[in-house]
């Protein structure tokens, strides 16, 4: 279990002091699929750093399983939107990363790393270059390397924003697929209704400046989710709506609060 305790982080820049995030407390359980939503700026990235131990916070604390986060481990992978794979390395390398970080020897990584690039559809481009992959085969490759390492945790920022409509649904529906088969906690971030809705056990509404938590939002749709009907179903099309309607009053009532003219 993840348990974020009261979390504030402020960050000073050009000499002003914001609040980034604001008491933060939630608790995401074992193999939860868990979404992250809200506006941009509402510091839903930093939240997401801070659980990897990449960036420190101010107050309060973070427990995987009872231990206090203190920096980066094993048991957390991160999967980013830009997909920060090494140019200079093939893909299999690329893979691999994570095993070798590690000093698993090369035979043994190399096999772990072509068994998830098989699981995720890529088996004949272990020697294709980063740049010789489209966006979406790249994200593939994302995946896999945050996989490979077996981490209790994953940490996905916004992963599928910068593919195509179609390719998206389709690595969401892989992610399921992956994701039941090998029993992950995922904490995921996204502005897509849809994806929130289609992929959660539960959806975080963040609240903006001071970020904190709006709202959290059980998604009771049956799974496996991956068929065409669900996306089409009232229930799902309800709880978008539901999502939006709730996320346009935080951001109206930020605007108010700062007396943005209408
Ligand atoms: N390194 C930094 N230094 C100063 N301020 C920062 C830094 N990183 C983020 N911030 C500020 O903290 C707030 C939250 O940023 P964050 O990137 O976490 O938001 P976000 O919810 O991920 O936004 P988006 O949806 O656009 O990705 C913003 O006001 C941002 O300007
Ligand atoms: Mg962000």
């Amino acid at each position: 279990m993840i348990e974020i305790k009261q979390v504030t982080k402020r960050y000073t820049s050009r000499g002003q002091e914001i609040t980034a995030l604001d008491q933060i407390s939630l608790q995401v359980m074992d193999d939860e699929f868990l979404t992250i939503i809200g506006p941009s700026g509402c510091g839903k990235t930093t939240l997401l750093k801070i659980i990897d131990g990449l960036v420190p916070h101010d107050s309060g604390e973070i427990l995987i399983n009872g231990r206090r986060v203190s920096g980066p481990g094993p048991d957390r992978a991160m999967v980013f939107q830009n997909f920060a794979l090494m140019p200079w390395a093939d893909i299999l390398t690329n893979v691999a990363f994570p095993l070798q970080l590690r000093k698993v020897p090369k035979k043994e990584r190399e096999e772990k790393a072509a068994e998830f690039l098989a699981a995720v559809g890529l088996k004949g481009f272990q020697r294709h270059y980063p740049h010789e992959l489209s966006g979406g085969m790249q994200q593939r490759v994302g995946l896999a390397r945050a996989m490979v390492a077996d981490p209790q945790v994953l940490l996905m920022d916004e992963p599928f924003a910068a593919v195509d409509a179609q390719t998206r649904q389709l690595l969401q529906e892989d992610l399921l697929n992956l994701w039941q088969r090998e029993r992950k906690t995922v904490i995921f971030i996204t502005h897509s209704m849809d994806e929130a809705v289609f992929l959660s056990d539960r959806v975080v509404i963040l609240s903006p400046r001071p970020g904190r938590v709006g709202e959290i939002l059980e998604v009771p749709l049956p799974r496996p989710r991956e068929t065409d009907s669900i996306r089409r179903s009232t229930e799902f099309v309800e709880l978008t709506n539901y999502i939006w309607d709730r996320l346009r009053y935080f951001i109206r009532r930020d605007e108010a609060a700062q007396g943005l003219p209408r």
